[in-house]
């Protein structure tokens, strides 16, 4: 399989052309933040946008979609932090993380967040001791399996627990709805039907058990273009309109939708260099090793998860497959080994590769100095 080439915005190509700050960095252009946020409210004009703040933090991208009209999904006392002095209002806030720690709930409610999300009973009461009268999001398992980045088996509580969580929710006077997640990178646009049916199971049993769930998190999972195509955002916007309709009929809850990929991935590129093409063996591909590797923020190739599209200053010429790794003297420092990756036959050293849409879950992964090497390198256009 050949690496697509496919163009970033011309505002990209300018700074990488014209700046050309050393290497390894990301670069990520804000409108196009922008832009995909506004597609998001056309495709799925019903639901409120909570950007998930973990999947790139920077205060250029906060303030970008605090001034477009985003809420935020926090996972920490820092994200919130980030968030208010990007200026949003607490009340745009919500504590998605189902794992928080009583102090940084305490923090939360004394800066006025509102909305926390559970998946224990043991956290349901922490929530309603630290911060009464709060909303309560209950996160429902979901496997996700067809998703390039699952976020599966550590988070959810089954439906029986949920539907049990939402009247104890209800009883204690707080607004309640449900959460789940398709996984991450979820490229099956069908995906929320079967979590969206359960849901409506669960809504049912509550009532039956008293209470008032009000709202549906249909979580996040929507796709950066990556090697692998998925569909477009407006299929997305279609099969989860026809999974609402078919779950709730014309007893729709208040929606939420808590994107981060899609908000930023496709804003970004990693801009990295050849340090070294090698031959191991002759019947062995060639070993590309770049200055940036898993442990400068490609931390989602692990296990050749997100598979990003390449672009380097050599394209157009004959290709070959390739090995690429990182920098770093530790073998788990390989991008890839498996995906078939094939990159020009004439690349050498100093030479340019890109890493495309590289927007999410890049800078804040790496780490702070794993060998010597700097931080990955954050500019915002
Ligand atoms: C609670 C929660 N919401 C939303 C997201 C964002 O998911 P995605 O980047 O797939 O949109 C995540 C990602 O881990 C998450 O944990």
């Amino acid at each position: 399989m050949t690496t697509q080439v496919v163009k970033p915005t011309t505002k990209l190509d300018q700074f990488l052309h014209e700046q050309r700050p050393p290497t390894p960095f990301v670069v990520v252009d804000v409108d196009v933040v922008a832009d995909r946020y506004h597609e998001l409210v056309t495709a799925l004009p019903a639901a409120v946008v909570y950007y998930a703040v973990k999947a790139n933090p920077a205060p250029a991208v906060l303030r970008r979609l605090v001034a477009v009209g985003s809420s935020f999904d926090v996972a920490s006392p820092a994200e919130i932090d980030l968030c208010l002095e990007a200026g949003a209002v607490a009340g745009s806030l919500s504590y998605g993380n189902t794992v928080k720690k009583r102090r940084d709930v305490a923090y939360a409610a004394s800066v006025g967040v509102t909305r926390y999300t559970v998946d224990a009973a043991e956290e349901l009461d922490k929530v309603l001791s630290v911060a009464p009268g709060s909303s309560v999001c209950v996160r429902v398992r979901y496997d996700g399996a067809t998703a390039d980045w699952p976020l599966t088996r550590k988070f959810g509580c089954t439906p029986d627990e949920a539907a049990r969580l939402l009247v104890d929710a209800t009883n204690a006077g707080s607004e309640c709805g449900i959460s789940f997640h398709v996984g991450s990178q979820q490229r099956n646009a069908a995906a929320w039907d079967e979590p969206l049916g359960v849901v409506a199971g669960v809504f049912d049993r509550a009532r039956d058990g008293g209470a008032a769930p009000s709202f549906v998190n249909l979580g996040g999972g929507l796709p950066g273009s990556y090697r692998e195509a998925a569909p477009s955002l407006g299929e997305y916007g279609t099969a989860i309109g026809k999974a609402l309709d078919g779950a709730f009929g014309d007893q729709l809850p208040d929606l939420m939708v808590e994107p981060g990929r899609y908000l930023v991935a496709d804003a970004g590129v990693l801009r990295s260099e050849v340090v070294l093409v090698a031959r191991r063996a002759p019947d062995e591909p060639r070993w590309v090793y770049l200055d940036c590797g898993k442990f400068h923020g490609l931390a989602e190739t692990m296990d050749e998860a997100i598979r990003y599209r390449l672009r380097t200053n050599r394209d157009g010429g004959p290709v070959g497959p390739v090995a690429i790794a990182g920098p770093t003297c530790d073998s788990a420092d390989v991008l890839y080994e498996k995906a078939d990756y094939q990159l020009p036959l004439e690349l050498a050293e100093g030479d340019m590769v890109d890493i495309m849409s590289a927007g999410a879950y890049t800078t804040t992964y790496s780490s702070v100095g794993f060998n010597g090497f700097a931080p990955l390198a954050e500019h915002y256009i």
